[in-house]
């Protein structure tokens, strides 16, 4: 069998993808590059959005026709595969199975089945199963908990998801010493609610440790960058910001998605916090990590959001001063709270409120970054940039960097890089050395002396 898999939506659903493909590929199937190789296609949905939704609904439509024209079999896993929503989808569209995102170990089951498996079941074993290490890569995600207990009126996730489950700290750190031999350099922590990691009712009773502790636990195993998403406020605890500025491999990267900076708006979302005490949790991260880089997620257009409100975002904006943002217009989404019980606002409105926001993102962006031009970052170039002759990719605060190569330095690696010129969305930079050496001297008359001499374009 010749399979493929198209993703959409979030890291866990990049993680989960991986997951499934190793099954596949175990089953004995050939993983291939695009859909018009394969003759088993699985889409791997997100359903927090209705354009995500849209998305799907529209690639399944072209896989019904090469469903027909060349007997194409079709999957669909994921967050929408768990809902009614999208199994009306998958009705619609002739889809053979239906994989939801806790029975993705099912996927043997669903294809030997011959199509018509609709495998909806939460199973356990997924949270001790560990996925083979990706092959030659630096950066690896690592899924250590599952699921969220919070209820925020906008939210499809609990839904699709379920409640938390967190996995053995065992558990991650065997996953974990996989991807160390696999040459793996940094890995983010992944979870609906990374920070909860530890509170549900399991793990309670099964003792397993805090996020703090865990942080500690993973910092210590030799991996050289340790980052974790999502946060939700309320679990940033104090111990996690001592245990972020205590660990030198965890990078000092924040995202912690604050959503609104209006009370009035927090509490129609259930957010469990209010703008005061969002605050003071940033100002706990920075008291123990001066330097720490913050981002955030904000919806615009809750229903019943105001202007004033409106404004109290752009408030609460300047009072962060956020490093980036992921700004996104609400979406009503059957199945939860919010679509049930409150009118939704104009598309104009919310539309118009969020190019004003991203107008004080960019502004705010530009300067966060401006200020680290002269500075020495430490980066993970994971690879060729678009731009040929170039390498891209991420400090630890997460921001996205490119680099000329350089003698010594034109491949994948860690690197410390001094920035150059900052735009809001990246940083420019020059090679300075790697594992705190400089770069090997040019020898003399070499023909890249020239190259990379000549003036550069970015930095
Ligand atoms: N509408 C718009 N944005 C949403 N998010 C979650 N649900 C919705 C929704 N119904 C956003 C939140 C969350 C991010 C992953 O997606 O900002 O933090
Ligand atoms: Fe959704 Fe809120 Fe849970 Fe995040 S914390 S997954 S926004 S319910």
């Amino acid at each position: 069998m010749r399979a493929h898999v198209v993703t959409y939506g979030c890291q866990m659903n990049e993680y989960d993808t991986h997951l499934v493909e190793s099954q596949l590929v175990s089953l004995g199937a050939d993983l291939v590059g695009s859909i018009d190789e394969a003759d088993f296609v699985l889409v791997n949905t997100c359903a927090v959005r209705g354009k995500p939704v849209d998305k799907v609904r529209s690639l399944l439509g072209d896989l019904r026709r090469q469903k027909h024209e060349r007997g194409l079999v079709v999957g669909m896993m994921g967050c929408l595969a768990q809902l009614e929503e999208g199994q009306q989808i998958a009705r619609k569209f002739e889809v053979d199975v239906l994989l939801g995102p806790g029975s993705l170990l099912d996927i043997g089951a669903a294809l030997e089945s011959n199509g018509r498996f609709w495998g909806l079941h939460f199973k356990d074993e997924l949270h001790d199963h560990i996925p083979p290490a990706p092959v030659g890569k630096l950066q690896a995600h690592l899924t250590i908990m599952r699921g969220c207990d919070h209820h925020c009126t906008y939210c499809i996730v609990p839904t699709t998801r379920g409640p938390q489950v967190s996995r053995t700290p065992q558990s991650i750190l065997k996953e974990l010493d996989g991807l160390l031999a696999a040459g793996v350099q940094e890995v983010t922590l992944l979870g609906q609610n990374v920070n909860a990691y530890g509170i549900d009712q399991g793990a309670k009773r099964a003792g397993i440790p805090s996020f703090a502790q865990l942080l500690r636990m993973v910092g210590q195993s030799g991996i050289r960058r340790v980052k974790f998403t999502t946060s939700h406020p309320m679990n940033f605890t104090e111990d996690v910001a001592l245990a972020m500025a205590e660990t030198p491999a965890v990078c000092e990267f924040v995202h912690l998605p604050v959503q609104s900076g209006s009370n009035a708006v927090l509490r129609r979302m259930a957010r469990e916090y209010t703008r005061e005490t969002y605050l003071e949790h940033i100002a706990q991260i920075r008291r123990h990590m001066p330097d720490a880089v913050l981002a955030t997620d904000i919806i615009v257009g809750f229903p019943g959001e105001t202007e004033e409100d409106f404004q109290a975002t752009l408030d609460l904006y300047d009072a962060v001063g956020y490093d980036s943002a992921y700004m996104f217009i609400y979406s009503a989404r059957p199945g939860t709270p919010s679509y049930r019980h409150f009118a939704d606002l104009p598309r104009e409105v919310k539309t118009e409120r969020l190019q004003r926001l991203i107008v004080r993102q960019k502004e705010w962006s530009q300067r966060r970054n401006a200020g680290k031009v002269g500075t020495v970052q430490e980066v993970l170039l994971r690879g060729d940039a678009h731009e040929s002759g170039f390498l891209e990719g991420h400090s630890r605060g997460h921001h996205p960097v490119v680099v000329p190569k350089a003698h010594g330095a034109d491949r994948a690696g860690i690197y410390s890089v001094r920035i150059g010129h900052a735009t809001p969305h990246m940083l420019y930079g020059q090679i300075l050395g790697q594992g705190g050496q400089p770069l090997p001297e040019l020898p003399r008359h070499a023909p890249e002396a020239a190259a990379v001499s000549s003036p550069l374009t970015m930095a």
